[in-house]
């Protein structure tokens, strides 16, 4: 399963790809917005730094939702970086343009996806990612795992080419679910990553260890 840091802010994309394990990065207009970049200069700037820092795919949301706009926007985006991903809204625009997207070889992540039907429009139109938002589900007491479950059971069914990139990843347990349910990719926060390392066992089994060797040499 390919890991993506879920953030435009770089000291933690940068912390993530010193770990080794990062595979790309996602962002959303909330995201940059967070961290204070606005205005279009800015904007893009800042994506050419992700792409400076990681050497996976890095996913820029277009803002337009309009499908004349969607392309400019995106192709704008495209023409960055080949790590460029354009995010597109799970709208009907959105969708034309996706399809429009893959007939140029324009990489594309379908975002807000919710249900197994827009996962199923989104592999149909030829999007290389899909964006279930997981934690977004569990919000509303609704299973954002078995959305995962059946999105895997849909593109298995038919030989889709699609990625299934779960978001809105919030915890641990959500990585370690969706890598059981075959997601190719998981999206979250650094904080969901680095929780993975926890184990107290792990903990006080490495202090007795640096206790018994410390002992041994006759510290
Ligand atoms: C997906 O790419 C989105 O950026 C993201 O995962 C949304 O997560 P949130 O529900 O934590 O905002």
């Amino acid at each position: 399963m390919k890991f993506f840091i879920d953030t435009a802010n770089l000291v933690q994309i940068r912390e993530a790809q010193d770990l080794g394990v990062l595979d790309g990065v996602t962002t959303n207009p909330s995201l940059m917005a967070k961290e204070g970049i606005t205005g279009h200069d800015n904007i893009i700037n800042h994506y050419k730094a992700i792409c400076d820092i990681v050497e996976g795919d890095v996913s820029a949301e277009v803002i337009a939702i309009d499908y004349a706009t969607i392309i400019k926007e995106g192709e704008i985006l495209a023409a960055l970086n080949p790590k460029i991903v354009v995010k597109v809204p799970m709208i009907k625009e959105g969708i034309r343009a996706i399809k429009y997207f893959s007939s140029k070889g324009i990489k594309t992540n379908c975002t807000l996806v919710f249900s197994a039907g827009q996962a199923l429009l989104a592999a149909k139109a030829g999007a290389t990612y899909v964006s279930p938002f997981i934690g977004r589900l569990d919000d509303i007491s609704t299973d954002g795992l078995g959305l995962i479950s059946d999105i895997r059971l849909i593109y298995d069914n038919y030989g889709f080419q699609t990625q299934i990139l779960a978001a809105s990843v919030r915890h641990p347990m959500h990585i370690i679910d969706c890598a059981k349910l075959g997601a190719d990719v998981m999206t979250g926060p650094l904080s969901a990553i680095l929780a993975l390392l926890k184990h107290p066992l792990t903990d006080s089994g490495l202090q007795q260890f640096l206790a018994d060797h410390a002992k041994a040499a006759g510290q």
